[in-house]
């Protein structure tokens, strides 16, 4: 199959690389022309463990190239991918389809033969009928049919989710695209996931429904953390002891500092606006909405009460930066709101982050960026763990010790044992855990 795969961002190249891999032709498009010279040249402009080899075996069997130029890449292509950016709007919530809307007025043109158009961005229900109209108002005699057919990779695992899904979501109106998406995703009948056939508006609220549902399991087990400390309980045992019942499934329990990311956050507001514009108000998610963004705030306390109740003119070590390990990925990252309380209550920030540093360094101005984890400890009044990056897990903790000027870990992950930390003469506050 001929896929052109617009938008090279985390999802685009992901899986354009990918379908490249299954033996397909991509082409991968991006307006982002330095994006695009890079890959061009060999350098992956995203950290995704396992994405450079990927595309630089599939660069070497021509099954995967690179441009800037939408127009021809999209004419002999059986199915065109969009996989452009969806952020919120600013002001209501609601996704911004302007990103979307570009791409499909620029494609109908260029529309050559009966063509799949595939929305891979998430978008809220009704945006394929949008897209299928912009096309056929610019190109009123194009053969074609728009998809819905949602990503659900994650970012640090994105290359292994999208080869072993749990299942492919195709939301179809047109029967003739169920063979070209059951051509395109055939190499992965060896694994056998289910390919899930739905109408069109099904599939795109599939996808909010998931993402909606995980950000909630994740602030249920957040405000269950928040009881067990005032109860004297053990949240991580709470989570294995519900997490083991099968309807309920151990994923998505880790208590922490609220989640973030270029998803969860973005996607629960649209759907929430998605509901209010329907009369058909979404009413857990929007406290599922509130209760996170107060978390956030409510972990720089965390930071702050562990050290008396003021950080003025303190040394903070924070560890970790990107929304999540393995990924370089600052969008919405819970360390965006501590380290702006942090700064703002006078502490001075040290930070260091595996990977995310160079996104993070332009958005957070006030803190000091370390190349290493110790370096960024050295007289440090306190150490917080803010996202779990293996690496953090292996500190030498006497080594920790030594570096800091006060023994204070305040461990928004739960990366250590509570009793281990305390026994080598630490102040240890973690998530949920006495
Ligand atoms: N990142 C994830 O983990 C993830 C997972 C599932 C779904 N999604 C969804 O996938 C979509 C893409 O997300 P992402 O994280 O890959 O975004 P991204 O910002 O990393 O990538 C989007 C890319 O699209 C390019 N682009 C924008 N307009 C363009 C145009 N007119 N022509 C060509 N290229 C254009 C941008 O330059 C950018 O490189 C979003 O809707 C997102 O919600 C993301």
């Amino acid at each position: 199959m001929n896929i052109t795969m617009i938008g090279s961002g985390y999802v685009g190249l992901v899986s354009g690389a990918c379908f490249a891999d299954f033996g397909h032709n991509v082409i991968c498009v991006d307006a982002d022309a330095n994006k695009i010279e890079r890959l061009k040249t060999g350098e992956i402009p995203i950290f995704e463990p396992g994405l450079d080899e990927l595309v630089a075996n599939n660069v070497e069997q021509n099954r995967l190239s690179f441009t800037t130029e939408l127009e021809p890449a999209v004419k002999g292509a059986d199915a065109v991918f969009i996989a452009v950016g969806t952020p919120s709007r600013r002001g209501d919530g609601h996704a911004d389809l302007s990103f979307v809307y570009a791409v499909a007025q620029t494609i109908a043109k260029a529309l050559k033969g009966f063509t799949v158009v595939v929305n891979k961005s998430t978008v809220p229900v009704g945006t394929g009928d949008e897209v299928e109209r912009i096309i056929r108002e610019v190109n009123p005699d194009a053969d074609f049919t728009v998809v819905s057919n949602p990503e659900f990779l994650r970012e640090g695992a994105a290359i292994e989710d999208f080869k072993r899904p749990d299942r492919v979501v195709i939301g179809i109106e047109d029967p003739r695209a169920r063979d070209v998406m059951e051509e395109i995703y055939r190499p992965l009948s060896l694994n056998a996931p289910p390919l899930v056939f739905v109408g069109r508006r099904t599939s795109e609220l599939t996808k909010y429904a998931a993402n909606a549902f995980l950000a909630t399991k994740i602030t249920f087990i957040n405000e269950i953390a928040d009881l067990c400390e005032k109860v004297g309980a053990d949240v991580q045992e709470v989570a294995r002891g519900i997490g083991l019942d099968k309807r309920i499934g151990g994923k998505f329990l880790h208590a922490g500092p609220g989640y973030g990311g270029s998803c969860f956050p973005k996607d629960t507001l649209a759907l929430i606006k998605t509901g209010q514009d329907e009369g058909a108000a979404l009413r857990i998610v929007e406290t599922v909405v509130a209760v996170n963004d107060a978390r956030k705030r409510a972990m720089a306390r965390k930071v702050i009460n562990a050290l008396g109740g003021s950080v003025r003119g303190k040394k903070i070590a924070l560890l970790g930066l990107a929304f999540k390990p393995n990924t370089d990925d600052m969008r919405d990252a819970p360390s965006l709101a501590i380290v702006a309380s942090l700064a703002g209550d006078g502490a001075q920030v040290h930070a260091y982050d595996p990977e995310s540093m160079a996104q993070a360094r332009p958005l957070m101005p006030e803190v000091t960026f370390h190349d290493n984890a110790y370096s960024a400890l050295e007289g440090a009044d306190a150490l917080a763990i803010v996202t779990e990056w293996d690496a953090f897990r292996a500190l030498d903790l006497d080594r920790v010790r030594s570096l800091l000027k006060q023994p204070i870990i305040v461990d928004l992950r739960n990366v250590y044992r509570p009793g281990d930390v305390r026994k080598r003469g630490f102040t240890y506050v973690s998530v949920g855990r006495t």
